[in-house]
């Protein structure tokens, strides 16, 4: 293949446009497919286990992918959709590294049968162990300065008690992998994005920052508006960026020349902190 330029948008079905990449040279796949056909999107549907396999191509090796999704309720009933997705792509190869949750602080469509549907799946799969791994440090200790683990504190198999080294809490520590912020109409994307389903910013950032380093090269084959390319620009990565709609090709294109995103983001501010 002739050497990249990036950012590389593609208008494409996903299914075709990654069979013309080789193998083995993106390092994280971030992205939130169709499901379900909860929205439109100008009619297109998408051929789910071609893309899989081809994503799993793609992925370098120790390469990581979160793929956003959630079901949606048919004939009284969760679809569970999301698992069949997991399932499947533990089937070609991948390893479900982490089940993750993405909570957001509204709900969109209220319910009177069953409590407000608030998250998201964010499956997170790699090919082999994950070459890279980043962890958040902003989840405020309640016990900042105390001493854990001594004696007596952790029970092994056999029911007795192990001795562990003390050590006293640090002010922060690693995020929980439930992660709880704003959704985009919050961050007031919304205002300009022309798209109905719409990433936050911060989404994007955080799992870019845990999974991966600079000038790596990230993929999102559903692109939508670019919110992954924009967090790759704001944070020196590679994007590669495929849509079936040319519409919405062309709107990233322009989020992320012009960088336009959350109006007042802060690194930590928004997601994350006191779970
Ligand atoms: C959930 S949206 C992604 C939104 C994106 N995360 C953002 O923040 O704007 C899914 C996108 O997948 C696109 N899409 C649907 N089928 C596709 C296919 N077969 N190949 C590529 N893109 C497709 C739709 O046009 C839509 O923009």
């Amino acid at each position: 293949m002739r050497a990249m330029v990036f950012p590389k948008l593609c208008v494409g079905d996903s299914k075709d446009v990654l069979k013309s990449f080789d193998g083995d040279i993106i390092d994280f796949v971030l992205t939130s497919p169709p499901y379900d056909n909860l929205r439109e999107y100008e009619g297109f549907d998408f051929s789910f286990h071609d893309i899989a396999e081809q994503l799993f191509r793609v992925l370098k090796k120790g390469g990581t992918m979160v793929w956003i999704v959630g079901d949606a309720t048919i004939k009284g009933g969760e679809s569970l959709t999301s698992f069949r997705q997991a399932l499947y792509f533990q089937e070609i190869g991948f390893t479900i590294h982490d089940t993750m949750i993405y909570q957001k602080n509204n709900f969109s469509n209220p319910s009177r049968t069953r409590y407000h549907q608030v998250f998201e799946y964010m499956f997170v799969l790699s090919k082999g162990s994950p070459k890279t791994f980043n962890p958040l440090m902003d989840r405020k200790n309640v016990y900042v300065g105390y001493s854990a683990l001594g004696t007596n504190t952790t029970r092994k198999k056999d029911g007795g008690f192990a001795t562990q080294r003390k050590r006293t809490i640090q002010e922060y520590g690693m995020r929980y992998n439930i992660w709880k912020g704003n959704t985009a109409g919050q961050e007031n994307m919304c205002k300009h994005i022309d798209h109905p389903a719409v990433f936050p910013l911060w989404l994007a950032r955080d799992h870019i920052l845990s999974w991966t380093n600079k000038n790596e090269i990230i993929l999102d084959p559903f692109c939508g508006s670019g919110t992954t390319g924009v967090a790759c620009k704001e944070l020196d990565r590679n994007f590669i960026g495929i849509d079936i709609e040319k519409k919405y090709i062309a709107m990233a294109e322009e989020r992320i020349n012009s960088l336009q995103g959350a109006d007042d983001y802060d690194l930590f501010s928004i997601s994350g902190v006191e779970i």
